[in-house]
Formats: structure tokens, C-alpha cells, sequence
């Protein structure tokens, strides 16, 4: 029989939770989307992109790459599309990883790096988050960058503990090692309004990662970028295929930067009613929940099993944790208002059985 080689035939597949399952149906609180429909302009920009016979052309990127550009506030030269922020990740790790090579990332992080790791085969050095979760464990990080390491990745704020790492620290991080690579993944960054970005100038060294699959309600057309310095984003280049990024996925994100007010609406309301009503509401019950910074948390039932159950069959997902510090936890994104009424109404019912 043929072989792959050791380290991958040692490794297991990533396999999201419900994956099998067909989720339309549901409240989908489970894997940190935009739980709203797509807004009109979306679905016209798609249609318009189809009735112009565009899908059965490859892609080219120079319109939306400067259309990026003024959304982000950077040069064409600083960025790269890449197929969802998965593969921006992947790209950096092959760039800058070789076998036996470590990289230094708080535990427990998004699973993509381990995994993406694991095939090189590098090495993962992961410095553990405290039990509390009460914070970027910076002490103990920084102690364990070595002069052999080869990439430092800061997830801002982590998924899935939803700690942010205050700037202060990944600028210090950065300016001690003006030679080590440090991807900063701000998946998050419409929900948080906190970036490194403006350190890209005086440090060369900084790569940021950002998605349209959160803010922008298009994790289905796998779209993402990298930000970082010309020199940096041109070996990217030789590393993404010219077509990986589809171009349905380019005209919804061209639809969706021009309408900024639909999607900052949506996040005004997850973030400063919904998110403090479930707060609230988690507190008056004695839940015991870590807010984290973006739109999402995590929750610790006295039964975790049994409740993602119970929210399951009422209609409602959310994500079961299996990493060993919150094993005993479920993550779960706030919706709209209406959707955390539910939720709510939902998990009071739980609570009463
Ligand atoms: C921290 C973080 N980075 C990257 C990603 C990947 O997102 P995508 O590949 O959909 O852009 C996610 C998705 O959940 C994430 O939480």
C-alpha cells in the first residue's frame, strides 16, 4: 500500500463539530459566523457577477486589490488575497517554517495553525493560557522565543478563549525581534476596532491575517488577506496559486465594502445590546461564562453535555470545547437581539429542568 509520509499518517483530520450535518435549520451559534441572511446588495452584486457570464472565467485580482487597498488603508503592495484566512495562515507557516522549526503561539489557539504545522512538520511551542483565563500569558510567552525560533503567532483576540492581547505587548514582542516573523490574526477585527497595523511601518516584521468570513457574512465563499511589507507579501505570491481566491467571493467583498453601515449595524447591535443582555443575563443565573473581546464567548454549564444537547434540540448550535484547559466549556457567538431573546428564553428552560 502507498504511504504518506510519517507525520502526516500521525496525524487527524480537522473536523469541525455538526460537519456532516446540514446546519440551515438551526440558530447557528457554533462557528463564530454572521448569523443574519445576506443583505440585498449581496445577493445582487452575486447575481450581476453570474448574469455578466463571469463564473466560467478564471479570476484576476487588480480591481479588488485596490478596492482592499483604500478599504484597509495600505498599498496594493501590501496585500495579498488569499482563499479564507485558513490559507493566509498556511501560506505564512510554509514561508517561514521548515521541519523541526518552532513556533511560538498561546494555547489553546485556532486549531489551522497546529494542524498547518503538523504537515511541515514543525514544531509547536504552546504557552498554555492560564486555568482562569484571565489573560494573555505574556510572562511565559515571551520566555519561551529562543534565538532558533522561527515564527511568533499572536491570535488577536484568541480564538477560542476570546482574550485580547493588549498592543502594548505585541509591539514589544515585535520590537525585541526585528529578525522572527510575528503573525498577528485579527480574524476578529470589525468586532474589536484593535489592530497592529499601525506598527506595520516601523516594524517590517509584523504580518497581519483578516477574513471576510466574520464581519462580512462570507464564510461560505472563503475569502480572506494578508497585510505586511511589499518585500514580505511578494514571496507570498510564489507561494499562493494564481486562482485560489474564487471570484464570486471578490465581487460579494467589493458589494459588501460598499455598503459599510449594513454590516457596522449588525455589529453595533451583537456587540452593545446583544453581548450585554446575554452578559446580564448569564450573570442573574449564576452562569459561569468568559465574555472575551469579540462577539463570541465561552460558556461553562454545570452539565456542558448536556446542554449543548438541549440547546441542540431546541433548534440552537454552539460549540462543544475539546482542548484540555476548557474541555468542560462551550463557545457560543451572539447573534441579533432578537436571536439572543431566543437563546435566552432557551437556556432559562435548560436551566429550570
Ligand atoms: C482566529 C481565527 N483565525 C482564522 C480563522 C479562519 O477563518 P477563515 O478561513 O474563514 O477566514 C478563524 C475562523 O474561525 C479564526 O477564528
Amino acid at each position: 500500500m502507498i504511504q504518506v509520509r510519517p507525520n502526516i499518517a500521525a496525524m487527524s483530520p480537522y473536523s469541525p463539530p455538526w460537519s456532516n450535518m446540514d446546519r440551515k435549520g438551526y440558530l447557528r451559534l457554533d462557528l463564530n459566523e454572521n448569523t443574519q441572511d445576506p443583505p440585498a446588495h449581496v445577493i445582487a452584486a452575486l447575481k450581476a457577477h453570474i448574469d455578466e457570464n463571469r463564473i466560467q472565467m478564471y479570476p484576476e485580482y487588480g480591481g479588488f486589490l485596490s478596492k482592499l487597498s483604500q478599504h484597509v488603508g495600505v498599498g496594493e503592495d501590501h496585500l495579498i488575497v488569499t482563499n479564507g484566512s485558513d490559507q493566509a495562515i498556511e501560506i505564512i507557516l510554509r514561508a517561514f517554517l521548515g521541519p523541526g522549526e518552532p513556533m511560538v503561539m498561546a494555547q489553546p489557539g485556532f486549531p489551522i495553525f497546529d494542524q498547518v504545522a503538523g504537515t511541515i512538520p514543525a514544531k509547536v511551542c504552546g504557552v498554555p493560557y492560564d486555568q482562569e483565563l484571565s489573560g494573555f500569558p505574556y510572562d511565559e510567552f515571551v520566555k519561551a522565543i529562543t534565538p532558533e525560533t522561527a515564527l511568533i503567532v499572536v491570535i488577536n483576540p484568541d480564538n477560542p478563549t476570546g482574550i485580547a492581547v493588549p498592543m502594548s505587548q505585541i509591539r514589544q514582542i515585535a520590537d525585541d525581534h526585528p529578525n522572527i516573523p510575528v503573525l498577528v490574526d485579527e480574524a476578529y477585527f470589525e468586532y474589536t476596532r484593535v489592530t497592529a497595523l499601525d506598527f506595520l511601518k516601523s516594524h517590517p516584521n509584523l504580518i497581519i491575517t483578516r477574513t471576510f468570513s466574520k464581519a462580512f457574512a462570507m464564510a461560505g465563499l472563503r475569502l480572506g488577506h494578508i497585510i505586511a511589507h511589499p518585500d514580505v507579501i511578494s514571496q507570498f505570491y510564489k507561494i499562493r496559486g494564481p486562482f485560489d481566491v474564487n471570484n464570486c467571493a471578490t465581487a460579494v467583498a467589493t458589494a459588501q465594502m460598499d455598503f459599510p453601515d449594513v454590516w457596522n449595524a449588525y455589529i453595533q447591535e451583537v456587540m452593545t445590546r446583544s453581548k450585554p443582555c446575554l452578559e446580564r443575563f448569564f450573570q442573574e443565573n449564576r452562569v459561569r461564562y468568559h465574555p472575551g473581546a469579540a462577539h463570541f464567548m465561552l460558556v461553562q454549564p454545570e452539565d456542558r453535555d448536556g446542554a449543548v444537547r438541549y440547546l441542540k434540540d431546541h433548534g440552537i448550535l454552539v460549540r462543544p470545547m475539546i482542548a484540555p484547559l476548557i474541555r468542560h466549556m462551550f463557545r457560543m457567538n451572539v447573534g441579533t437581539f432578537k436571536q439572543t431573546e431566543r437563546f435566552i428564553k432557551v437556556y432559562k428552560a435548560f436551566l429550570a429542568t
